[in-house]
Order: C-alpha cells, then structure tokens, then sequence
C-alpha cells in the first residue's frame, strides 16, 4: 500500500479468507444484491443477537433509513451530539428535520448527557439519535429510558462501535434501530457499505422497502422466482450493498473479534504510558471491558494549539485525525445553530486522534507516545 507514514491511522491487510470470499462471489455469475447479502445479514444478525439486519450501501445510507422508517419529516426535531460526524446529523436534514444539538456528558465521556437531552425535548421532539463515540461502551441505557418515558424512539449510531458490548449486550442493539458503518477505516470493512438493525419487525419491513426504490420485490427475488412484476409503494433510494462487498463483510465478520481484542491491547498500552502525561486527560481511560477501541482519542493541555502539536507529529510520520470538529460549528451549520456548547467545543478544541489498527505493534505504539511528548514539550 503506498503509505508514506511512519505510522498510519489505520491500515488495511487482507488474506486468503478476505480473496477467496471475493472470487467465490466473483464467480457465482451475481454480483447485486443477492445470497451473500442475505447471508452476510443472517450473520451479523446472529453475532448481534438482534431480530432483523438489513444490508445497506453506507452507514449514512443507514441512518437516513433509519429516520425515514420513523417518519420523521419537515417540523419535526431529533435530539443528537453535534460530537459526532456530520453524517449522523446531515441524514436527519434529509428528511427535512432538524437536528437539535445536546451536549457531551464531560471532557472524557464525549457521548450525550442525558440531562442536557431533558431539557432539549419539546413538543416537536420525534426522535433521539445516540452516537456511541469511539466504540466505547457507555451508559446509553439512561438515554433509552428517557426516550421510552417521553414515547420517542432512539436511533443509535454504532458506526465506532461493531463489537462492542456493555452487560453482555452489544452496542447497535440498544436503541429502536442501530446503524453500522463499513467504511474503510472501521473496525470492519466492506471498502463502503452499512447495516440497519432492529427488533422491530415493522421498521425492518419498510428499511427493506426504501432500501430499493419503495419497490415491492427485487431484483434477485424476480430473477429466482421468473416473475416480472412489481409495483413501486413509496419513495425509496438505490442504497442496497452488492455480493462482492457482502462476500467481503462475511470474511471480516469473523476476523472482527479477534481484532478488536488486539485494538484493546493496544489501547491498554497507550493509557499506560500517556497517563504518567500530566495534563493529558485521555477519555475512556481505563474502560476496555466490551469496548471496539475503534479510535484512540486524547486531549491536550487546555491553551496547546491543537494543530501546532499535529504539525510537529506529522513533521515525524506519525499520522493523527480529529475526531471530531463540532458539526454545530462547522460552515453549513453555523448559521443553523448560534447556541454554545461549550463541553463539546472544549472537547473538539483539545482533541486528536492517534494511531490505532490491529496490524500495530506495541513498539509503533511507543513511537506514537514518544512523538506526542515531544510535540508537547
Ligand atoms: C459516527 C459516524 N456516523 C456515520 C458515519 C457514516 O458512515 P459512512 O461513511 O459509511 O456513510 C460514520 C463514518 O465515518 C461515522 O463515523
């Protein structure tokens, strides 16, 4: 792979399970929706212990489903993190809501405060979309209970978190409908792809619909069973995910758990030798148990010019991210939305993102803290 750092943010390795899934699809004659995306749902549902899971083109694919499936639409409000990426925020402007921003709980639990959501709900609230930051188990259940005493349902944006579990149950599960991401960097991949999950056989019925043109069969079921027919019910997208990709996602579904333990060693690592860093405060640290691992994020020294510290890290090859930019404040927000949510802007102000990826190695680890504290000093 033409990488030109030291130590990328993540990395990609693929072998024979991955290349011998992809020619079994190659050579099946099928390559759109079909048996593997059947098959890649079946499984996913299976290791999620969720009714119905539902195969989509990407995560913000899955979300905006996920809303149209609740019904929200123009004059409706959804409670959301503005911590979060836009796309969590930018699905819910498509059905022609708006997102109404709450904040963070604290400056190491960068997830929804569920007081700041109370006092957020009015009488146009439909909907709560919950994002599980980082992939780190959290205490989601307090915004559920909240959701269910007000009668609103939640959407939970899992997209960090495949894998994780909190209690013995898995993240993506919690909320009414649990939305995945498959991009590249996730702890999963099928190159670009989704899933929508529930229990809840209604939604799963219309996702399915939107799914594909609000057509009432596809392609697949008319190509098996020889009939032509079909009628168009509502309006629907083309979001479907293909057989090359589902072939993909079912040899990294079984590669996931593994990686994510390797994720957790490592991030094990880092917390041991950055916390010794006064003035560092490292979210999540110390909360491994059921956690995806999937970014490993920590917090300068409140008046450290952020992009000053990833100039220096850069100029050594050590690649960062920043996760995230508060959406609130970003260009197509700011005229949306003036109020201050200063947990949050403290949060994005004082965040980078470093390294992590199961192909690294605990002496690539060290390079990254060692780069860090000199970026610093
Ligand atoms: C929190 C969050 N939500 C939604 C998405 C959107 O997923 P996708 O890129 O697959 O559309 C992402 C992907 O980066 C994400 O990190």
């Amino acid at each position: 792979m033409p990488n030109e750092w030291r130590v990328p943010l993540s990395d990609l390795r693929f072998g024979a399970r991955e290349f011998d899934s992809i020619r079994a699809a190659l050579e099946s004659g099928w390559l759109s929706q079909g048996p593997l995306t059947e098959r890649f749902e079946t499984a996913f549902a299976h290791y999620l212990g969720v009714r119905y899971a539902i195969a989509v083109a990407n995560g913000t694919a899955a979300l905006h489903l996920a809303y149209r499936a609740i019904g929200i639409g123009p004059g409706d409000e959804v409670i959301c993190p503005s911590m979060t990426f836009v796309a969590t925020i930018n699905a819910i402007r498509y059905c022609g809501a708006e997102p109404v921003f709450a904040e963070i709980q604290d400056p190491t639990h960068p997830v929804l405060d569920p007081y700041d959501v109370a006092r957020k709900l009015t009488p146009r609230t439909r909907c709560i979309a919950a994002v599980d930051y980082g992939g780190y188990p959290w205490q989601i259940e307090a915004i559920c209970d909240l959701a269910r005493e007000v009668g609103v349902p939640v959407v939970e944006d899992a997209a960090h978190a495949v894998g994780a579990y909190r209690k013995g149950r898995k993240f993506g599960t919690f909320g009414d409908i649990g939305c995945f991401s498959f991009f590249s960097n996730k702890n999963m991949t099928t190159a670009e792809g989704g899933m929508v999950v529930t229990d809840d056989e209604g939604y799963a019925a219309r996702i399915r619909l939107l799914r594909s043109h609000g057509m009432t069969t596809g392609t697949w079921e008319r190509h098996r069973s020889g009939q032509g027919e079909y009628d168009v019910v509502d309006l629907g997208y083309n979001y479907r995910l293909d057989e090359i990709r589902s072939a993909l996602g079912l040899a990294q579904l079984t590669l996931l758990d593994e990686y994510n333990e390797r994720r957790r060693k490592l991030a094990a690592r880092y917390w041991e030798i950055l916390a010794s860093w006064t003035g560092l405060d490292l979210p999540f640290h110390g909360e491994l148990e059921g956690s995806a691992c999937h970014i490993l994020p920590v917090l300068i020294p409140r008046g450290k010019d952020r992009r000053d510290v990833v100039a220096r890290m850069h100029a050594k090859g050590i690649q960062t991210s920043h996760h995230y930019p508060p959406v609130h404040k970003l260009e197509a927000y700011r005229r949306l939305w003036q109020q201050p949510l200063p947990t949050t802007e403290e949060f994005g102000s004082r965040e980078i993102t470093l390294p992590l990826h199961p192909h690294m190695t605990s002496a690539d680890v060290d390079l990254v803290c060692e780069s860090l504290v000199e970026a610093l000093a």
